[in-house]
């Protein structure tokens, strides 16, 4: 990502805000995930602006960083939630979010989490199959209540991005196939203790292309039509997430801007609430993994390594999705080294970048792992029996601890 005002040099040391990140990684160790606090109210602003033509809701979808002070900070600007689990659910509900602005996804539900859900009175839960439908409703009606569902569509459309992000197109586990929706709605209409009020989609994540998601949204508002051809009041018209970000200093992303030139136009006529889930575009730059340098080595072909404290275990991007992340030396020297940068864990796959160009540097010094605020710390593990990182938030000068170092006692505690 392109550094910013909320990543910045300042006499040849990386930032974040007011905050020299040494100064941080001193304080609270490393592996330590920092986050700017203005980048995520930049980012919520920048789409909410984006979008203000329509009568919308935004919710921030939880998956991507479900720290409870990410989520308590974008409650407080309105935010509503995106969430795919009890677990998220629990999150949400527990920082206080109102659960008229919570919706819950997942191709998966147990009974549990919709029951959970359900008691919860949710502004919707959206259900992915025939099967989820009947289950959704046998359990409202055990509760005796009414449920407001969504429908997930899968509108069977191509969206360009890392095949493991890809969600919207019928070869993929993910909603009810565009072509089977009369069928659904005969369904629904038998289920007593379902009100659907809603359409849902979510095509894939870091889409670069706008068409793919413009023309699923015109499928969707064709199936929101058949669904009012069949007596049906659509009270909201969810488009999902996927809104990209820049990893890749030079290799900038899609605008959301441009995403709104392309979609108000279609939207603006629906008649209905629209509901956007980004999650990546909101939180993704705004955090840097700040990681020490343990070990510099070079092998007899001399390539050189840069062994890091942090691994695959906080950030699996890499390594999962061939995905670049830019890497930064929190001091800057000025001269340039080729190297490999890996983490110390047993696993070939545990690497941030490879033949990486970056300012020359030393053991003990720090890099930074640029744009690691979405699927990093959530798609963390204990793998190897190591910590998961601490967590910051950084606004101007004041930095808080958001998350604390896992402890090794702690990671024994539900062990019989
Ligand atoms: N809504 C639904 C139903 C989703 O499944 C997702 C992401 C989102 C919204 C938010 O998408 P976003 O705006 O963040 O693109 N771990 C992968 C990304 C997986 C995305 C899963 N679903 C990665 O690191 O790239």
């Amino acid at each position: 990502m392109p550094l910013d005002s909320f990543f910045h040099y300042h006499s040849n040391e990386l930032f974040c805000e007011g905050l020299s990140l040494s100064e941080l990684a001193q304080e609270y160790g490393t592996p330590l995930f920092v986050t700017s606090r203005s980048s995520i109210l930049h980012q919520y602003h920048r789409f909410e602006n984006a979008f203000k033509a329509l009568n919308h809701l935004t919710c921030y979808s939880v998956k991507a960083n479900f720290n409870l002070s990410i989520i308590k900070t974008l409650m407080a600007e309105g935010s509503g939630f995106d969430v795919n689990s009890g677990g998220e659910l629990y999150r949400a509900l527990t920082t206080g979010a109102s659960p008229e602005k919570i919706i819950m996804a997942g191709v998966g539900k147990t009974a549990e989490e919709i029951e959970y859900a359900i008691n919860s009175s949710l502004l919707m839960i959206k259900a992915e199959s025939h099967s989820e439908l009947k289950v959704i409703n046998d359990i409202a009606g055990r509760l005796n209540k009414t449920v407001r569902v969504g429908v997930r569509i899968n509108p069977n459309v191509m969206a360009e991005t890392h095949p493991y992000i890809t969600t919207g197109n019928s070869e993929e586990k993910f909603g009810i196939d565009e072509v089977l929706s009369e069928e659904t709605f005969s369904l629904i209409k038998t289920l007593k203790n379902i009100r659907l009020v809603g359409l849902d989609m979510h095509i894939g994540s870091q889409i670069f292309d706008t068409v793919p998601y413009y023309e699923a949204t015109l499928k969707l508002l064709g199936v929101k039509n058949i669904a009012e051809g069949m007596g049906f009041k659509i009270e909201h018209i969810d488009i999902g997430g996927g809104f990209p970000i820049t990893y890749h200093d030079g290799k900038e992303a899609t605008s959301v801007e441009d995403f709104a030139k392309k979609l108000v136009p279609i939207l603006k006529n629906a008649n209905a609430q629209i509901i956007f889930e980004p999650g990546r575009f909101i939180v993704g730059n705004s955090t840097v993994l700040l990681s020490k340098v343990l070990y510099r080595k070079e092998n007899y072909k001399h390539k050189l390594f840069l062994i890091l404290d942090s691994a695959i275990t906080e950030l699996i991007r890499p390594s999962l999705y061939q995905a670049h992340h830019d890497i930064y030396a929190v001091k800057k020297t000025g001269q340039q080294i080729v190297a490999d940068i890996v983490g110390p864990v047993c696993e070939t796959g545990d690497f941030f970048a490879r033949k990486r160009e970056l300012d020359n540097c030393q053991e003990g010094d720090y890099l930074a792992v640029l744009s690691s605020g979405a699927y990093g710390a959530v798609m963390s593990s204990n793998y190897n029996a190591r910590r998961r990182a601490a967590e910051v938030l950084v606004n101007d000068t004041e930095v808080q601890l958001i998350r604390r170092r896992d402890t090794y006692e702690q990671m024994v505690q539900n062990e019989i």
